[in-house]
């Protein structure tokens, strides 16, 4: 396996299925050990130019809790990007100030980037529509905590899949594994091109539907997502599958003893309170398991591999 010391994170094609399970191995550890003090003196750079609340803030409680420190920002309004400042410009300043960077923007490619400019890692908290890889790998590290496998499961990805970057990450890094997926979406929000063309070339097993209900019953986890508001260009086209999806209570009749709903968050309607209480919701567990994996992967980055070693 390469070593992850000093790797980018941008991308969940990026990874090879030893890799990821030696991330979800690390990530498990910190939620059980006394976190170690590992990354006393390096500094983590949070730089969002989109609103965020579970990434940013895992990110650096993780950081935290391991030791380490944090600067950044929450806003493209309160950095000199909003003076005119370019991205490259920018990181070429931050990279003297802190030992990882973790970004998120709303343009597409802007990871890549930052990553060619920077001399120290960048890891990839969002980009635009495209990508959010360190969420799939928050998603896969509670699937297989909350239902003990990933391989053999059935696994239902419902909602936006067109603007939802986080189900296009999680479905290029279930390639590695032995699953079938099934696409829910309207017409409208089918699951990206690139992405099925990915998942053919790895031969990837997946249906795509439009409704959720006709096969909840085959499902082991159905991962409901937001309809991404902000990157329909027509607002007539969001009004039109707002409020498309809508997981009830009384749909928790129709599963499995061992099914598991699951969400990145943040909800808005996809799935009514009233089903928080099930043991089969878990995604609040899984914005817990968020804080563990990135645990894992700032340990990794900064010390390399063998860093969970005699701990
Ligand atoms: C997601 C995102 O930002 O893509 N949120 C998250 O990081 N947990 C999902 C969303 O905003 O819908």
């Amino acid at each position: 396996m390469k070593d992850f010391k000093n790797r980018d994170i941008l991308s969940g094609k990026d990874f090879e299925r030893d890799e990821i399970d030696y991330i979800l191995e690390i990530g498990k550890k910190m939620g059980n050990n006394e976190y170690p003090k590992i990354l006393d003196g390096k500094i983590l750079a949070t730089l969002f130019f989109e609103p965020s609340t579970r990434t940013r803030l895992s990110f650096e409680s993780a950081m935290l809790r391991l030791g380490g420190k944090v600067v950044g920002f929450q806003s493209r309004d309160v950095s000199s990007i909003k003076k005119g400042e370019t991205i490259a410009d920018t990181i070429r300043t931050v990279q003297n100030y802190s030992d990882i960077i973790v970004m998120r923007h709303s343009l597409e490619g802007v990871d890549r980037m930052a990553a060619k400019f920077s001399t120290v890692p960048v890891i990839n908290a969002g980009s635009g529509p495209s990508e959010h890889p360190t969420q799939g790998l928050l998603d896969l590290l509670t699937i297989k905590e909350e239902c003990g496998t990933i391989d053999g499961l059935n696994i239902g990805l419902c909602g936006d899949l067109k603007y939802g970057r986080t189900v296009h990450s999680l479905s290029y890094l279930l390639c590695n594994y032995e699953v079938n997926l099934y696409f829910i979406s309207p017409d409208s929000l089918k699951m990206r091109a690139r992405v099925v063309d990915w998942l053919r070339k790895k031969q990837l097993k997946f249906k795509e539907t439009e409704k959720f209900r006709d096969i909840l019953p085959l499902l082991d986890v159905l991962y409901m997502t937001r309809i991404q508001a902000e990157r329909f260009v027509d607002k007539e086209e969001y009004e039109k599958v707002k409020g498309v999806y809508i997981f009830r209570k009384k749909d928790l009749t129709e599963t499995r003893d061992n099914f598991r709903l699951m969400h990145p968050l943040p909800r808005i309607d996809e799935i009514s309170t009233s089903v928080d209480d099930s043991k089969k919701a878990i995604y609040f567990k899984q914005a817990k398991y968020g804080m563990y994996l990135r645990m894992a992967l700032l340990g990794l980055v900064l010390k390399g591999n063998d860093f969970m070693r005699n701990l």
